[in-house]
């Protein structure tokens, strides 16, 4: 067996009124929150609500920013922690999508350093207030990685910031997802889903996230049916929830791959949600990858039969797709050439022509 290091540790509370039925979690924490969500959702689904009264039921103060956009930017994250600074909170809580999550992460090292600007998210180690995650959607997994992807604008991408930033506890309750649209639910989902095949096929993986990246995949398959058909149970919601955090958990070891690395132009350019642009290139990229009995346990856990069927599948969950150019296909392919992190996940030599390749079959092919 390949030697290897695991460390995970994320405090979890699942199931449905977690927060309500843990209030006293809460109490651990300091003196006045920085809640960090969206503009809408978290109204909507009751999470915003559930934070507020567990909060106050342990006489903890709170200030709100709810301005986090899709994939938020630096300049996003600067802002809301000016407030906390402010407001000299010394604790944060994200609630939402991977957007608002990952930015609580980033907005809880700049509080924690208030001298500094924002280039210490990409610099050394540096200290961070304590992270409380309420996850709203079932795919980023931000609840148990350590990481934050935040926008770039100056570099025309996203990226993660150097600080590794675990939440100190989360609350998993799938009653926040019931409101979700079916095209939202989908295109998490299928994040999930890549971060478990790109965990188990990384360079970095690892006895115990291969096995934590199969039961993964047992659980999402159980769900595949539900997610074809837009039509998902609270039993299935919960699923996917769990699916979502297990793969978490494994790209919290394994990293993930290409399919994250080469979507992230897709998104930044052609405004595609993270998990749509991931799914879109997840059948080339298997295609492409050497070792076969690793892609094949993927298909078995899935009960497909092939890479065809599988490529099929993700075409009917996901949305329509987008028009794009060779030219598109050559600048993305540049780029992607740039992010030597990422590409040392793959475990194989690769070349230019091999992203262009992906690109091109997951693209320009009807
Ligand atoms: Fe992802």
């Amino acid at each position: 067996m390949k030697a290897f290091e695991f460390y995970m540790p994320a405090h979890m509370y699942c199931g449905k009124d977690c927060i309500l039925e843990n209030k006293e979690v809460f109490r651990s924490f300091g003196k006045k929150a920085l809640i960090v969500t969206g503009r809408q959702s978290a109204k909507v689904n009751g999470a915003q609500a559930d934070i507020v009264t567990a909060l106050e039921s342990v006489g903890k103060e709170w200030v709100l920013f709810d301005e986090i956009e899709e994939n938020p930017s630096v300049e996003t994250v600067v802002r809301a922690a000016e407030i906390g600074k402010a407001e000299n909170v010394d604790f944060v809580i994200g609630i939402g999508g991977g957007s608002p999550m990952d930015a609580a992460k980033a907005i809880a090292c700049l509080v924690a350093n208030p001298e500094k600007d924002s280039s210490i998210l990409f610099g050394e180690p540096a200290p961070h207030l304590p992270v409380i995650a309420v996850p709203t959607t079932a795919g980023t997994g931000s609840e148990t990685t350590q990481f934050s992807i935040v926008t770039l604008h100056e570099k025309r991408t996203k990226s993660s910031i150097a600080q590794k930033i675990f939440a100190d506890a989360s609350f998993l309750d799938a009653k926040y997802m019931e409101k979700l649209s079916s095209s939202t639910t989908n295109n998490t989902a299928i994040d999930a889903l890549t971060h478990l095949i790109e965990a188990y096929l990384s360079a970095k993986a690892n006895f115990f996230s291969d096995k934590i990246v199969e039961i993964g995949l047992d659980i999402f398959q159980e769900c595949m049916e539900a997610l074809q058909e837009r039509k998902y149970s609270f039993e299935i919601r919960e699923k996917l929830m769990m699916a979502s955090t297990i793969a978490g958990i494994a790209i919290a070891q394994a990293g993930t791959s290409l399919p994250h690395a080469m979507g992230y132009f897709l998104t930044y350019e052609k405004n595609i949600p993270h998990g749509r642009a991931n799914g879109i290139l997840t059948q080339a990229y298997m295609e492409l990858f050497s070792d076969k009995t690793k892609v094949n346990k993927i298909l078995k856990h899935l009960k497909m039969e092939s890479l065809e069927e599988l490529g099929e599948y993700l075409k009917k969950a996901l949305d329509e797709r987008e028009e794009f150019t060779m030219e598109d296909v050559r600048y993305y392919t540049e780029e992607v050439m740039k992010n030597k992190a990422k590409l040392a996940s793959y475990p194989y030599a690769l070349e230019a022509k091999d992203l262009e390749e992906v690109y091109k079959k997951s693209l320009l092919m009807p």
